[in-house]
């Protein structure tokens, strides 16, 4: 689109400066006021320059890799209002749901783009495998969330809005109603029409295990730079842990002896996360991913500096050379964290997006039609 616009407006400017050309070097033939003629075509020329350049920037500034700032405006303009509105019971009824949907809009956009592949079931009939039969996807919750709110979007506005754009307005405000940010996110995101993957499901979402090389993988290849590589790990001020993926960064550790964590947290995740456990009860015990694990704040970082970072990865940012300064920072400047979480959350909400006429808008989240 954007070079259409550009194409057009190279076109019109270079035909109006041959128009002003032959203006100049045609004789006068004296029956024409060549000189009213030439101001005419000036005139009309820099209106035309002008509407170029106001249409280039505006483009610029509404549009973000195919998604624009105002997508829904002709379309479905209460839609973020129905999001907002149709959340409130849920928040309110389960204090741990912003933390499961913010989760969910990961998962979902790091199995190719942010499709809404995730919420589609497993179709026997079709022999159709789904993302959510992944054990990464272990403690995913809140689909049926997404699929309530279509429902309610589509009364109001039948075949116009993805799940895939309703899931990052639930993340968004997930994140804003936790005391975070509140985000702008671009949309115009469409949904998958093939049966999601199990096995890119598996291949895709990182394991509990990884640390700063890995991480610097996923999210510098989406665009993002090492500070908001370090700001979207502050997700983690969210939510809870289940035990089965810390022990084994207590007890199995491929990486040796545990770095980074503080003596005391150590004694208490042991005893919170017993070793011998029959493997259904570590995946019921869970613990905090930060003392404030309601509450999006930058407890996260401050946290991982004290050494009571969970996962192997909170404990490597702070000490990786790369990453130690960011952590830091976002540490002591909870507005610095916010401002780097929301460009962070754009760019991963925008990666490998489904836009204009590939995907589909599906007419229920659960089903490829
Ligand atoms: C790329 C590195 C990441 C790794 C290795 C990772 C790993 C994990 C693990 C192991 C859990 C605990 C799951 C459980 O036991 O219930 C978790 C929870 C969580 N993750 Fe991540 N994560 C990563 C990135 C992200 C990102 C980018 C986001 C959001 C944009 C995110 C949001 C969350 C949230 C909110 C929770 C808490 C969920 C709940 O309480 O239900 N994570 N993550």
């Amino acid at each position: 689109m954007q070079t259409f616009v550009n194409l057009s407006c190279a076109a019109l400017i270079f035909l109006f400066q041959v128009i002003l050309l032959l203006l100049l070097l045609l004789p006068n033939l004296g029956f024409v006021n060549y000189t009213r003629v030439r101001r005419m075509v000036q005139q009309l020329g820099i209106i035309v320059v002008l509407t170029c350049l106001f249409s280039v920037l505006n483009y610029g500034v509404e549009s973000s890799g195919g998604l624009s700032y105002n997508f829904y405006e002709k379309t479905c303009p209460q839609v973020e209002n129905i999001i907002r509105d149709g959340l409130k019971p849920v928040f309110s009824s389960d204090i741990t749901s912003p933390a499961a949907l913010l989760r969910l809009m990961f998962h979902d956009c790091q199995v190719q783009g942010c499709d809404a592949s995730i919420l589609v079931d497993q179709d026997s009939e079709k022999n159709g495998s789904s993302e959510m039969t992944s054990t990464k996807n272990f403690a995913i919750r809140q689909r049926e969330t997404i699929s309530l709110l279509k429902s309610m979007v589509e009364v109001a506005c039948p075949n116009q809005v993805s799940c895939a754009d309703i899931l990052i307005m639930a993340a968004r405000e997930a994140v804003a109603t936790s005391g975070g940010p509140r985000i702008e996110v671009p949309l115009g995101r469409r949904d998958s029409s093939s049966t999601p993957s199990y096995e890119l499901a598996n291949a895709l979402l990182p394991p509990s295990t990884i640390g700063v090389e890995e991480l610097l993988q996923i999210f510098v290849n989406k665009g993002m730079s090492v500070e908001e590589s370090v700001a979207i790990m502050g997700s983690h001020t969210l939510g809870v842990t289940h035990c089965l993926n810390i022990k084994n960064r207590l007890y199995e550790g491929e990486e040796g002896p545990i770095t980074g964590m503080e003596h005391g947290f150590e004694a208490f995740l042991r005893l919170s996360c017993p070793k011998n456990e029959e493997s259904i009860m570590s995946k019921s015990r869970f613990v905090l991913n930060d003392p404030t694990a309601l509450g999006f704040d930058n407890l996260y970082y401050i946290n991982a500096m004290s050494g009571h970072g969970l996962l192997r990865i909170d404990a490597e940012m702070v000490m990786d050379s790369r990453t130690t300064n960011f952590v830091r920072r976002f540490g002591s400047d909870q507005e610095a964290f916010f401002q780097a979480f929301s460009s962070a959350f754009v760019k991963l909400s925008s990666y490998g997006v489904l836009v204009g006429k590939n995907g589909v808008i599906r007419k229920r989240c659960d089903v490829v039609d």
